[in-house]
């Protein structure tokens, strides 16, 4: 595992300027749009994506200069579509692509008292709904939801495909997803958030092995947060807030590994990479994972 050493101010501004066409997905709130403001202050035109609401729009009024917004869901191919085309029109193609909108309803309800909430946060809970063929009567077993696969994990492969399509012919792109520390662990009652960003990291590694990516100059990457202060954990008991209280991080802190990974120079250096956000350290596992995944297969060669 090897430790990052984030870029100076002075390279960001370097590397984003000439108003770089940069589009950041769930800029509303948190991460997201930590690292809007951080692309717009380094000179980048960015938008802001979000679901509609009032809250997107003063985000961007937030950042004022050097941002726009625009609504979409991005669980919804054709709001991606729609936006994708409004962006290359209105701006021009995007160069970079910040996949990071994401939602976990099993954090946000598993440590509140309502009985119902609880049983949407958890898969395995016996709730009833009537049968879809009524006339046989009866209940069955709820199917569970499957809407947090539809946002983080739908949400970012739609978002791939449409940056590849996007990106200015000859000039490239770079892509980065925010998966998460729970896109390399498991984490008690997290089932399906931890399967939606495992999910990504098995997106991210095999659209990485592409030769069409390489050849167009296009890279894909990550950011793996730590637990971080945004509306997503702001629902955490204080207890627990407190016991991760060194080691969690700021949305400004993993903005920071974003903005590295969309701003390298060499694709190499980052084409693949997934950077491990705990508190201020930014550390890149996929090389340790490599070697690991190496070292088994050549140990159970035959
Ligand atoms: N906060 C953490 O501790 C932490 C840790 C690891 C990973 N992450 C990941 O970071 C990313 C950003 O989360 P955050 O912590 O900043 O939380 P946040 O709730 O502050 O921001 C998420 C944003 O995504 C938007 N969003 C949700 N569904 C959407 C949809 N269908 N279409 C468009 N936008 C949508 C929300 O409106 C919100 O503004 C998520 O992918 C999350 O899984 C967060």
């Amino acid at each position: 595992m090897s430790e990052v050493t984030l870029p100076p101010a002075s390279v960001l501004t370097e590397r984003l300027q000439d108003s770089k066409v940069v589009l950041v997905t769930g800029a509303a709130s948190g991460i997201g749009f930590a690292a809007a403001q951080l692309f717009a202050q380094h000179g980048a035109k960015v938008i802001l994506v979000d679901l509609a609401s009032g809250r997107l729009k003063a985000a961007a009024e937030d950042i004022g200069h050097g941002c726009d917004f625009r609504a979409c869901d991005v669980a919804n191919w054709e709001q991606q579509v729609a936006l994708f085309d409004w962006v290359k029109q209105t701006y021009g193609p995007p160069e970079i692509v910040c996949l990071n909108a994401g939602i976990d309803p099993e954090l946000a309800t598993s440590q509140t008292p309502s009985a119902k909430e609880k049983v949407v946060s958890n898969y395995l809970a016996s709730e009833l709904e009537p049968r879809e063929d009524a006339s046989e009567g009866g209940s069955q077993l709820k199917q569970p939801p499957t809407v947090v696969f539809d946002v983080n994990f739908y949400g970012v492969l739609y978002g791939i495909k449409l940056a590849v399509h996007h990106f200015p012919e000859g000039k490239g792109g770079r892509i980065v997803i925010t998966g998460s520390a729970a896109s390399q662990m498991g984490v008690v009652n997290q089932d399906v958030y931890v399967a939606s960003k495992h999910a990504l990291i098995g997106l991210m590694r095999s659209s990485a092995q592409r030769q069409e990516l390489k050849d167009k100059n296009i890279t894909v990457s990550m950011v793996a947060p730590w637990l971080t202060h945004t509306g997503l954990t702001a629902n955490l008991p204080p207890e627990i807030l407190h016991a991760f209280s060194t080691e969690s991080s700021q949305p400004v802190d993993v903005a920071m590994g974003i903005a590295y990974l969309a701003t390298a120079e060499k694709a190499e250096d980052v084409h693949g990479r997934c950077l491990w956000i705990r508190g201020k350290r930014c550390i890149e596992v996929e090389g340790a994972y490599e070697k690991w995944l190496g070292n088994l297969i050549a140990s159970t060669s035959t």
